[in-house]
């Protein structure tokens, strides 16, 4: 038997969460300010609108073998990619688990850890005396000068490695490449660093041409989206065709000068308080996986401390920070539209070893579970609305990538439905289309370091006295 009257007190606590469409409305208004004063300075805005100097997109031209090497998450990738006509042969691909040691070590331990597995690939793929030309994934917040130069601004996520904010992270990769790399092993040329938002947004290209915005809803969250250059008054260079570049907005930023605050919850506010990264983030907080199940883990924690949920007795794991997967967000959220709740039960039983939970409880979690979720969906939708008008085209395509919006069973419907509400209210004629661009973040490297040899690709190159064939393929 579900007790009404602990629902009705539950309901009104965490009213907080459920915005309404004014809300959101208001949120797009001052996302849209945030993102027309980062065009113009990157300093003047929380969303800080960083040139990523991408601006071909893959035109089915592209050949020849290349490395890509994904950071960015609890893994580091390596795959090694072939560009045929008509098709992307994945040769060979590594994934490794990023010790959780690395987080914090320094960030020459981290590169030589990267670069050590880069090495062992290329090895075991044969390429010794071959010179290939690598695209990086780095996807954190980083000022980009070229193509191949990016200084980190900050580390979000669950990074802390010291000695490499303000640094140029491709430096930092080569050198730690040099150091590792002996006679007999191949020389791997750092040709391209990328956001995964753009490697997203650029393999969701070959599939769609509509694909102008790239999309991460993972562990983190984050946007990029093709603008015209005359938009952007802080654009360093000439006007010459193609006239348009990739923008990686760093999304999750937004707020960070407390514009959002009008829309947070005092849980949201806990969870700044207490992450590593203070007062940053605040967008991404409120959206990404990393934070969500933390989210509901706190909430939770409210309510047994009324006496509200679990009899007022919390699970001894309820007491451990980021001690909840996003998974079992995903599983909870199965029972949306159904009366049973066996999903969460089921998801609860494998969140708590002992716990007691009668029905009232499982409606609660269910309640709570369902409401930051589809919280977070319709604030990625309010960004993907703000950024569609800003395209000058009716069929506009959002090529997605990430944990929580690809596994997750509701989410990408949830984005939909409110970028369609935002669609009809306004009565703007747009047709927003979603590509999933599974692994696009790291394809994406690859495609980009092989624009890059679109025109001009030479079949050797000569390095210290050494000359490397290009490609053997
Ligand atoms: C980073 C972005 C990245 C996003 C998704 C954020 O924490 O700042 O650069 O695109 O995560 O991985």
């Amino acid at each position: 038997m579900v007790n009404g009257n602990i629902i009705s007190k539950v309901d009104a606590i965490i009213h907080p969460l459920k915005l309404n469409h004014e809300d959101y409305l208001k949120d797009g208004h001052l996302l849209n300010n945030e993102l027309n004063r980062g065009l113009k300075s990157t300093k003047d805005s929380s969303v800080k609108m960083y040139l990523t100097y991408v601006r071909s997109l893959p035109n089915q031209k592209e050949r020849g073998v290349y490395l890509a090497l994904d950071l960015g998450g609890t893994n580091i990738r390596v795959v090694l990619i072939e560009f045929l006509p008509n098709k992307i042969n994945v040769i060979d691909q590594q994934c490794h688990e990023i010790p959780a040691t690395l987080f914090f070590s320094s960030g020459s331990q981290l590169f030589d850890f990267i670069a050590e597995n880069v090495i062992q690939f290329a090895i075991k793929n044969k390429l010794a005396g071959v010179r290939v030309a690598l695209g990086f994934t780095f996807s954190f917040p980083s000022v980009q000068h070229g193509l191949a130069e990016a200084t980190l601004v900050a580390w979000t996520k669950n990074f802390m490695c010291p000695g490499v904010v303000g640094y140029d992270v491709v430096q930092l990769l080569k050198q730690s490449l040099k150091r590792k790399m002996d006679r007999s092993i191949p020389y791997i040329d750092v040709v391209a660093i990328i956001n995964d938002t753009t490697g997203t947004l650029i393999y969701g290209s070959l599939k769609d041409s509509n694909c102008k915005i790239g999309l991460i809803v993972g562990t983190g969250s984050n946007c990029c989206y093709v603008e015209q250059l005359q938009n952007i008054d802080k654009w360093p260079y000439n006007y010459s065709e193609p006239n348009q570049v990739i923008i990686n907005c760093e999304c999750g930023a937004f707020g960070d000068n407390g514009v959002l605050d009008c829309l947070a919850t005092s849980w949201d506010r806990t969870i700044d308080y207490e992450s590593l990264n203070i007062t940053k983030q605040i967008h991404e907080k409120i959206i990404a996986g990393m934070y969500l199940p933390e989210l509901l883990r706190r909430i939770m924690l409210t309510l047994v401390e009324k006496g509200l949920l679990f009899n007022g007795l919390a699970p001894i794991e309820l007491f451990v920070p980021y001690s909840i997967k996003t998974k079992f967000m995903s599983l909870i959220d199965l029972d949306d539209g159904r009366k049973d709740l066996t999903n969460t039960k089921e998801a609860l039983k494998k969140i708590f070893k002992y716990f007691k939970c009668n029905e009232t409880d499982l409606r609660i979690i269910f309640s709570i579970n369902n409401t930051i979720t589809r919280r977070s969906a319709y604030f990625v939708a309010t960004a993907l609305w703000t950024l569609a008008k800003r395209i000058d085209q009716v069929n506009v395509s959002v090529a997605y990538d990430g944990s929580l919006i690809c596994k997750h069973p509701h989410y990408k419907r949830w984005v939909k439905e409110k970028v369609n509400e935002f669609a009809q209210n306004e009565g703007i004629e747009k047709v927003i289309g979603f590509v999933e661009a599974p692994d696009g973040s790291i394809y994406g490297a690859a495609i980009v370091a092989a624009i890059c040899y679109r025109e001009k690709r030479p079949k050797f190159i000569k390095k210290n006295g050494k000359v490397y064939e290009i490609t053997r393929f």
